[in-house]
């Protein structure tokens, strides 16, 4: 698959995951409301592409590759609302659209992240989709992501360390977490959720994964001082303005552009094993690393 049909595949398959299992229940009409907005605003969906290219790998695509990335994509819109709520980044601007609390109001968008959230595991534990097993995995593969373990922390570290010098490792450390560790877990569930028991697979799926994951936090660092607001559709020097520490910040514009580059070079070697069935995972890495916006 190239990058355009994984585009088309994902597309098509989390979209209509999401919308089906979103209206299986009818929530109170604000927290739907605002729960459709932040899903369905223009996300480039990066993560479930990753979730599908991972499992094709293994077979054919199945509900539980679904569920897996409408789960994480759940994870992720939550990630945001709160990321840009006034006692975090304090953004006003998401995906070129009003951010879930200026266009809703800030009560509703902190529910808004707490129902994705929860919405995430509903997903992967539902009964009907019969592999109790693979589920259990699946939700504790997400749960270590996504909470203390991984980006959670990873938040933490990055508003505390407003207005603070932090070493080269530290800030590995808070982006390997607030970012790393959810497309880590987007690669590793798109394998389990295709079944794959194969640890040699596995192992490289994770090497890439990591690497991966952090050119894609270093490269949003990029992107904040060298694209613009109307490309981004975010305000641009959001992590100037509140002197966030940042790749470029540290090492300087060229060197975080080289380290980009190497990480995207340790990425695509991880992948050659798998021949032709990686194409969609080494795009998808070209595309993380130049990717404008
Ligand atoms: C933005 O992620 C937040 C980061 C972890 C850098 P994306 O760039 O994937 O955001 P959307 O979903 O496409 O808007
Ligand atoms: C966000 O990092 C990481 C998350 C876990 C949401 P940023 O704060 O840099 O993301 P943007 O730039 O607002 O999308
Ligand atoms: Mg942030
Ligand atoms: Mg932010
Ligand atoms: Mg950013």
């Amino acid at each position: 698959m190239n990058l355009q049909e994984l585009r088309d595949l994902t597309g098509d398959r989390v979209d209509s995951y999401l919308t089906s299992s979103l209206s299986a229940y009818p929530a109170a009409e604000s927290l739907h409301k605002a729960m459709l907005y932040s899903l369905f605003n223009g996300g480039k969906r990066v993560r479930p592409m990753l979730v599908y290219a991972s499992a094709q790998l293994f077979g054919p695509i199945t509900p539980l590759t679904d569920a897996s990335a409408a789960a994480i994509e759940a994870i992720h819109a939550y990630s945001l609302i709160h990321d840009d709520l006034p006692a975090m980044d304090d953004d006003d601007l998401r995906r070129g659209k009003p951010t879930c609390h200026i266009q809703f109001d800030e009560a509703t968008a902190i529910l808004a992240g707490d129902a994705l959230q929860t919405f995430a595991f509903e997903m992967l534990a539902t009964p009907s989709l019969q592999s109790p097993e693979l589920q259990l995995q699946l939700v504790q593969i997400l749960a270590n992501a996504s909470g203390r373990h991984g980006m959670v922390t990873g938040q933490m570290i990055d508003l505390s360390s407003v207005d603070q010098t932090i070493n080269t490792q530290t800030l590995e450390l808070m982006h390997q977490h607030k970012t790393g560790a959810l497309i880590k877990a987007c690669v590793r569930m798109g394998a389990v959720s295709a079944n794959c028991q194969d640890q040699d697979a596995l192992m490289a799926l994770d090497a890439y994964a990591h690497a991966i994951g952090l050119a894609f936090q270093v490269q949003d660092d990029i992107l904040d001082i060298t694209s613009d607001t109307q490309t981004l559709g975010k305000n641009q020097f959001s992590d100037e303005d509140s002197n966030k520490p940042t790749y470029p910040k540290l090492l300087g514009l060229d060197a975080s552009k080289k380290l980009v580059i190497h990480l995207h070079e340790q990425a695509s070697e991880k992948i050659l094993p798998f021949g032709e069935k990686g194409k969609s995972l080494v795009e998808l890495a070209n595309y993380i690393i130049h990717r404008n916006h």
